[in-house]
């Protein structure tokens, strides 16, 4: 969790002493608000004050709404954000015909409210949500009708309460907008609001680098599903508020409001156009993010992979293309630049009637703005594709209204853009094929099914058969490897005992019911969260009498596994024990739920050290050799000394944990096996891993071994080392990755410079040098090529001049035109595994 200091002003009139405030938070056109007396106006419930401040780095005053019980101040509503009075002698003012004034000293007017129409006998209130209003003093409070309220105002945040969007009566637009700068709360460059073009949805625009007034958009929230915004799927989860979207002849408008009004929480825009959901956690006196955008690559951009194609962000591709659709320019495609997107395969047929459609699941609607939406509850699925077919612009349909049992409709017409695909959550489209792309496409699909059936059948029967004879011919290889390496043989054999002595521990693991798991985890709430991936959530709970701390993953819904499937499974990792694994403790199964219980690991995972400046200097070079090596001891195990041969197939430093004594121990393994029950219908979606560590065969053509786990290592390792991320680039000029980048330096004999500055300086050259030259051997194009688990042991002990030299590493973000035409031919098959595996098909 990150600290928001940025948006953290010191409110220096809080600091100060107990400040007079006027009467029950209301102001009457005789009075006024002086900065000179250091005045404020609190709210009747004391949560929210109005007063003058100045934000911290400035002695500008502005007038504003703050948080008046919170410990770090935060201003949430500006009046005067474009002219800043420069002295302490401003006032805010009513006049006698309702409208609010800020004045200097020499009342020149700074802001003025805008009400339309005036007031009789006018009264100022802060009301106890953080609205400023203006009505009349007649009115009973139970029906007022505000002549003004700084809620149809807002700045950079969004309170429960406010509306987000438009009267369509009057034509008024409610946005929120960033401040200038942490000193500046003039309108900055990115706004937030509400677009009324086909289905209403929510954009994020830019102003940035644009002609004046040009607005660009910068991320889509999409349109409303019924349960949140389709670009937002954690909405779907969220249990602490109530969300409300309306959608009329009258208005269209987003809001929000907290079940528990102890809670405090906003939606804000900062200054560089982040999105976040703040929480106030008074313990820690932080605000703490609960949902933040852009969460990843394909948010970053708007269509990142141009029409028609499919942005994954956890897939190793990023881009696929819609079943039935080829990428337009495959040239630019192999080089990952998706921007153009995917054309039909084969023209639609409307004549004929032959039509059908692909489902794809988990998906962010494309763009709607191209869209016809029909609210009506009585409107069926059924009727929803009937109706797009009858109409032969049509080119995909969704349901509009995803909760419950789902009702309207949504058609599209045209090419799709911004579509994406979200690990958990998202909700279904129906895309328009021609039959011949639906026939091509459903044998694909069966043939993928039998290969991913007959390749988990073979993996699982070559595991018994090989083990009966496998420890014979481990013992002989090994020992052909330490005769190269020249190592003594009986310090691996004591290193192996040592391990398998874990693997004898008892293996009990415990059923827990649902019941227990929802009090230990506070009914999954937000609070005890800890993180979401790929398969689901994560949260922290406490078990039992002796209140056991432990991690619970709550795998999606999503999932199709069987009873027995899952009990086959959980008894095959119970089985996997090792120091360097996380264990597993127990699981619960119970209607659709299935949770896998962990033990707690402290200190969190390896990803929120070494890509972290300030955490990741409190890893110094002993710990991240002996990370290291704890890892390879992990990895080592599961690919030759556990009853079965495990592939890991997601090594990447998220995956790693770190105890409380900063031990690593690998987590998620098997996890593609839990999925397996999965694999062979939807969910398995595309090869299982993450982008920047996976081998090149797999990634290119899906072929996995012990190998494409020996790649990963090596990326990880260098990310130990280097502290930085493969998937960013580390040389504009040429585009290189970080293995590029380390090849690059290896070369010149600058191995040293990738070393992360928060290591320090003092660090064993040559032990440094020797992992580096470990991670290349690893990460070499060839499978072949690259060293085992137990070679990779044997190296780190021994002399560096004993360990060959490496060849360049695959993927390293240069392509030459040769390497582009000789790859394209297995690229395009995998390009059709791809987008094959992220849908289902559906009869026509
Ligand atoms: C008010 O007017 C005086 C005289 O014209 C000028 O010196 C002073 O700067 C003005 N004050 C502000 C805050 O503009
Ligand atoms: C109220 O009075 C001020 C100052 O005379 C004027 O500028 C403003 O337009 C008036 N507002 C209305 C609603 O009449
Ligand atoms: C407020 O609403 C009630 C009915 O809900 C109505 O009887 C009453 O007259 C209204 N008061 C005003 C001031 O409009
Ligand atoms: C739209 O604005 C008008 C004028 O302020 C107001 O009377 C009306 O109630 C508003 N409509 C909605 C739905 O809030
Ligand atoms: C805005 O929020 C993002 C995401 O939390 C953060 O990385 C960035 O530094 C923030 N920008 C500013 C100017 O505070
Ligand atoms: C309709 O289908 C027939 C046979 O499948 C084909 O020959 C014909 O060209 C199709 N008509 C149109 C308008 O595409
Ligand atoms: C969506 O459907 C649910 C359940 O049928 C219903 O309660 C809700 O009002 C619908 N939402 C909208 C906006 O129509
Ligand atoms: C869809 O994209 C293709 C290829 O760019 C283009 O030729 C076609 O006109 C587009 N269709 C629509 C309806 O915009």
């Amino acid at each position: 969790m990150r600290l928001l200091t940025s948006t953290i002003l010191l409110c220096l009139l809080i600091t100060t002493l107990p400040r007079p405030s006027i009467g029950d938070g209301t102001l009457t056109s005789a009075q006024s608000l002086d900065d000179d007396d250091g005045k404020t106006l609190i709210s009747a419930g004391g949560s929210f004050a109005l007063g003058f401040f100045s934000p911290t780095g400035t002695d500008n005053r502005y007038v504003g709404i703050w948080y008046n019980k919170i410990s770090v101040c935060t201003v949430v509503w500006v009046a005067n954000r474009l002219r800043p009075l420069t002295n302490r002698h401003g006032s805010l003012k009513l006049l006698a015909n309702g409208t609010l004034e800020v004045t200097d000293d020499n009342s020149t007017v700074l802001w003025s409210s805008t009400s339309s129409a005036a007031v009789r006998n006018p009264v100022a209130q802060l009301l106890d949500d953080g609205n400023l209003v203006v009505g009349s003093a007649a009115d009973d409070e139970s029906n007022v009708s505000f002549a003004w309220q700084s809620f149809d105002y807002p700045t950079d945040s969004l309170l429960p309460g406010m509306k987000l969007g438009w009267n369509l009566t009057t034509k008024f637009n409610r946005q929120l907008s960033s401040w200038t700068s942490t000193i500046d709360p003039a309108p900055g460059d990115f706004t937030l609001g509400i677009d009324l073009e086909g289905d209403p949805q929510l954009w994020e625009w830019s102003s940035f680098s644009s002609e004046q007034g040009t607005k660009q958009p910068k991320w889509r929230g999409g349109p409303w599903n019924g349960l949140g915004f389709s670009g937002i799927p954690q909405m779907q989860s969220y249990n602490m508020f109530s969300l409300g979207f309306t959608a009329d002849d009258q208005e269209v408008v987003y809001w929000f409001e907290m079940l528990d009004p102890t809670f405090v929480s906003r939606l804000v825009v900062n200054q560089s156009g982040a999105l976040r959901r703040v929480v106030w956690v008074e313990d820690s006196r932080l605000w703490n993010p609960i949902w933040e955008s852009p969460v990843d690559w394909c948010d970053d951009e708007i269509s990142p992979c141009g029409q028609n194609g499919v942005c994954d962000a956890e897939s190793s591709l990023r881009c696929a293309c819609v079943t039935g659709f080829r990428p337009a320019n495959p040239t630019s495609w192999n080089l990952r630049d998706g921007t153009d997107g995917c054309a039909r395969k084969t023209a639609l047929d409307c004549k004929n009637g032959t039509d059908g459609f692909v489902l794809l699941r988990g998906v962010k609607l494309p763009d709607t703005s191209r869209s016809t939406v029909d609210w009506s509850t009585t409107v069926s699925a059924g009727q929803c594709r009937a109706r797009c077919l009858g109409d032969c612009t049509c080119t995909a349909y969704a349901q509009a209204n995803i909760s419950g049992r789902g009702s309207g409709c949504i058609t599209w017409t045209g090419n799709l853009t911004d579509l994406r695909l979200y690990g958990s959550g998202g909700q279904e489209l129906y895309v328009r094929l021609a039959a011949a792309d639906l026939r091509s496409g459903s044998r694909n699909v069966s043939f993928t099914v039998v290969i991913v059936i007959l390749s988990i059948l073979a993996t699982l029967s070559l595991a018994l058969v090989v083990y009966c004879i496998w420890r014979r011919r481990r013992r002989r290889r090994e020992s052909e490897a330490t005769r190269t390496l020249g190592m003594s043989h009986s310090i691996l054999l004591a290193r192996r005992q040592g391990d398998e002595g874990t693997e004898a521990n008892n293996l009990e693991i415990s059923l827990f019911s649902i019941d227990e798991v929802v009090n230990a985890t506070d009914n999954f709430s937000v609070m005890s969260k800890l993180g979401e991936g790929g398969f689901g959530s994560v949260y922290k709970g406490k078990l039992g009498e002796e209140q056991l701390e432990v991690a619970m993953k709550r795998l999606s819904r999503n999932s199709v596994q069987g009873v027995d499937e899952f009990k086959n499974e959980i008894t095959l990792i119970a089985k996997l024990q090792h120091r360097n694994l996380v264990r597993l403790i127990g699981y619960c199964i119970q209607k659709e739920e299935r949770i896998l219980i962990y033990e707690f690991m402290h200190n969190g995972s390896l990803h929120s050290f070494i890509f972290d400046k300030v955490k990741g200097a409190l890893l110094n070079w002993t710990t991240r050799y002996n990370i290291i090596v704890g890892i390879a001891r992990g990895l080592l195990y599961l690919h030759e000394d556990s009853r079965f041969r495990i592939i890991h197939r997601d090594l990447k430093a998220s995956n790693v944990l770190l105890d409380k004594d900063m031990n690593p121990k690998i987590s998620d393994f098997g996890m593609a096996r839990i999925f397996k029950g999965d694999e062979t219908e939807v969910n398995t979606k595309r090869v299982v891993g993450t982008y920047g560590y996976m081998s090149p065969e797999y990634a290119m053509d899906g072929i996995f071994s012990v190998k494409s786990d020996v790649f990963s290592f090596g990326v990880l390792v260098l990310e130990i080392i280097s502290g930085k991320k493969n998937r960013g680039i580390y040389n504009s000029t040429y585009n290189l990755n970080l293995l590029g980048y380390t090849w690059s330096l290896w070369k010149e004999g600058n191995g040293l410079k990738l070393v992360d500055e928060s290591i320090g300086y003092s660090f064993p050259k040559a032990e440094i040098f020797k992992c580096i030259k470990i991670a290349l051997l690893c990460v070499q194009e060839y499978p072949q090529d690259r060293p085992t688990m137990s070679t990779i042991l044997l190296m780190m002990g021994t002399d560096i001049a004993l360990i060959p030299q490496p060849r360049q590493p695959g993927f390293v973000g240069i392509r030459g035109p040769n390497e582009i035409n000789s790859s394209s031919g297995s690229n395009h098959d995998s390009l059709s595994i791809n987008n094959l595996s992220i849908t289902a098909f559906e009869g026509r």
